[in-house]
């Protein structure tokens, strides 16, 4: 009997990925998602990819009673939970919102395995536990910082729910991926980033911007601490990113944890600059990305990128797909979507 998975957040951006990398790698996936910033067309694509019909529940994690009667029906013993709101801005404005959806959602997840003896869960957390870091690569071991967003506190929040429940039920056990910046599509583009209305993440924005949805990027500053003094991130692509997940749940199910909880950084040890990644995106896309320097966004930390070797040695998983052919996939992805030869 193959082994079941439930992806909360399933129909979105990193949640599609995954699923079509679990199925690949022979699990038996159920989708729940409460399409509030993802669409079925999602859902469409990972069974056209995976050729196989995955059960998509339209739940929302907040609703407990309608979450229990998905435990009742399908019998799984993992559960990666994506399901959350994350933008970072829009957090800073509705933090009641942030707060109610992403620490609910979690907290109804681990009551639910509690009462139905599910036993392994991977948590998305991010990088933005760290705040700006004195030291750089981050380790595991840097320390967390105070979150500078409700968003981020979300983060910090849930994965010590996590830490304290696993602790206090070693029946459970528990992987935190902190995700440094996921990027790109799948290679079919049939699925890829779907933001809703203006993104606020810079790849979409650039892939938008050469498709002519909007007229320019603006950068976020060019005066850091840094060689071309733009910001420094740690852009992964998003199915080296899905196979973590895979990499984590299927190290929980074999029982290769070394403790109930553990984290690790989801990056490619690689710090670019916002800069470089434009240039690299018109290099290898052929196209123009018109852009204007304009003041710093308010809350950005100004570089960061992961020390990978502690996931690389204890999952064996390590980041694969060059930079460039992530760039050229987020733009084959957007190319689809707006019909451009
Ligand atoms: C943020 C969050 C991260 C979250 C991610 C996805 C923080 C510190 N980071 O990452 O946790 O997982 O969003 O939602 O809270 N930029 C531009 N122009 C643009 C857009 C972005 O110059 O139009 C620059 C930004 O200033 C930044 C870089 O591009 O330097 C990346 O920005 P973005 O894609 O928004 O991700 P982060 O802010 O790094």
């Amino acid at each position: 009997m193959k082994e079941m998975v439930l992806v909360t957040g399933g129909a979105g951006y990193i949640g599609t990925h995954t699923t079509v990398e679990l199925v690949n790698a022979g699990y038996d996936v159920v989708i729940v998602d409460n399409l509030s910033n993802a669409e079925m067309a999602a859902v469409e694509g990972v069974r056209k990819i995976t050729g196989v019909d995955v059960p998509f529940e339209k739940v929302d994690c907040c609703d407990k009673d309608a979450l229990n009667k998905i435990f009742e029906k399908y019998k799984f013993n993992s559960i990666i939970h994506f399901a959350a709101s994350k933008a970072v801005g829009e957090s800073v404005l509705k933090p009641l919102l942030y707060y109610r959806n992403n620490i609910t959602s979690l907290l109804n997840v681990l009551t639910l395995m509690k009462e139905h003896g599910v036993r392994n869960i991977v948590f998305s957390s991010s990088c933005t536990v760290y705040g700006q870091p004195k030291k750089l690569p981050v380790t595991e071991q840097t320390p967390r910082q105070p979150a500078t967003s409700p968003y981020g506190n979300t983060k910090q929040i849930c994965e010590d729910i996590l830490r304290d429940t696993v602790s206090a039920y070693p029946e459970i056990f528990g992987i935190a991926l902190r995700y440094f910046n996921p990027i790109g599509a799948h290679p079919s583009a049939l699925i890829g980033e779907l933001p809703k209305g203006v993104p606020g993440n810079l790849v979409p924005f650039i892939t938008q911007t050469a498709a002519g949805l909007r007229d320019h990027l603006s950068i976020f500053g060019n005066d850091y601490d840094t060689p071309d003094g733009t910001a420094i991130r740690d852009y992964i692509d998003v199915v080296d990113l899905a196979k973590a997940h895979v990499v984590a749940v299927g190290r929980m199910i074999n029982g290769k944890s070394l403790k109930n909880y553990e984290f690790f950084n989801i990056g490619t040890g690689n710090g670019v600059s916002v800069m470089e990644l434009v240039n690299a995106f018109q290099k290898v896309n052929g196209v123009k990305v018109p852009y204007e320097i304009v003041g710093r966004r308010a809350g950005d930390i100004e570089k960061i990128w992961a020390d990978t070797s502690y996931a690389n040695k204890e999952l064996g998983w390590k980041a694969e797909r060059s930079l460039e052919d992530t760039l050229a996939s987020a733009w084959a992805w957007e190319k689809k979507l707006r019909g451009i030869k």
